[in-house]
């Protein structure tokens, strides 16, 4: 039997074939991109240099001598590889799980192509299973979740603080039947930095891997 963490690693290494070379990339965060930094290693593909979404993917870009880069150093990226913890079949996702949100997805506005990584169990007919993240201003939670309490179930996350010094506030069981307007409305919320429904930056390519290989999915309109 295929295990998730194998079929994460399929999709990581298989991922790496597009990375163009002598090229600035756009890099997510989260177990899947970690293997999928370790295949980029391993393959001895050379890059120009990539933007972080998190201070453990820079760790781990340190680990591997894989040269970082700051967004406003660059003028172009070629593609940014991210996890995600929900992906449907227009390839919208819930992201910020591992919660950097935040700049995963000022990185995926700035890339040319968005290119998802994931195991099967990611993929879903609709979002909304996974709780949806919200980063918010700390002295602004509790005015923000009363106003969430109209989407669904607010729950702050407790002890956490994104890179960015915000908290997280998770919304359980949301109608996300229209992500468009959804990932709009909440960010109109004062006191929210940014959520974690990514409709407007929704992926170019899934990179899935399943328990029989790799599939490779555009998304269905
Ligand atoms: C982090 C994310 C990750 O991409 C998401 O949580 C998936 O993580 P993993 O690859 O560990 O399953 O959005 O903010």
């Amino acid at each position: 039997m295929t295990t998730q963490d194998e079929m994460k690693r399929n999709a990581a290494v298989k991922a790496v074939e597009y990375v163009p070379e002598n090229e600035y990339i756009g890099i997510g965060t989260g177990s899947t991109v970690n293997m999928f930094i370790e295949a980029l290693a391993a393959s001895g593909k050379k890059i120009k240099g990539a933007v972080s979404s998190s201070k453990a993917t820079s760790e781990l870009l340190a680990k591997y001598d894989i040269p970082e880069v700051l967004l406003s150093e660059v003028l172009q990226l070629a593609v940014y590889i991210d996890g995600a913890d929900e992906v449907n079949h227009t390839l919208q996702m819930i992201k910020g799980g591992g919660g950097a949100l935040l700049k995963e997805k000022i990185i995926a506005t700035a890339a040319d192509k968005f290119i998802c990584i994931a195991d099967e169990s990611k993929y879903v007919s609709r979002l909304g299973k996974f709780p949806l993240p919200v980063e918010v201003i700390p002295m602004a939670r509790s005015l923000v979740s009363r106003q969430l309490l109209k989407f669904g179930e607010p729950e702050l996350r407790i002890g956490f603080i994104t890179d960015s010094g915000h908290e997280i506030v998770d919304v359980h069981n949301m109608d996300l039947s229209r992500p468009l307007t959804t990932e709009d409305q909440i960010n109109l919320i004062s006191g929210v930095v940014e959520n974690g429904l990514f409709a407007r930056d929704a992926a170019d390519l899934l990179v899935l891997g399943r328990a029989d290989g790799v599939e490779v999915i555009k998304p269905h309109v």
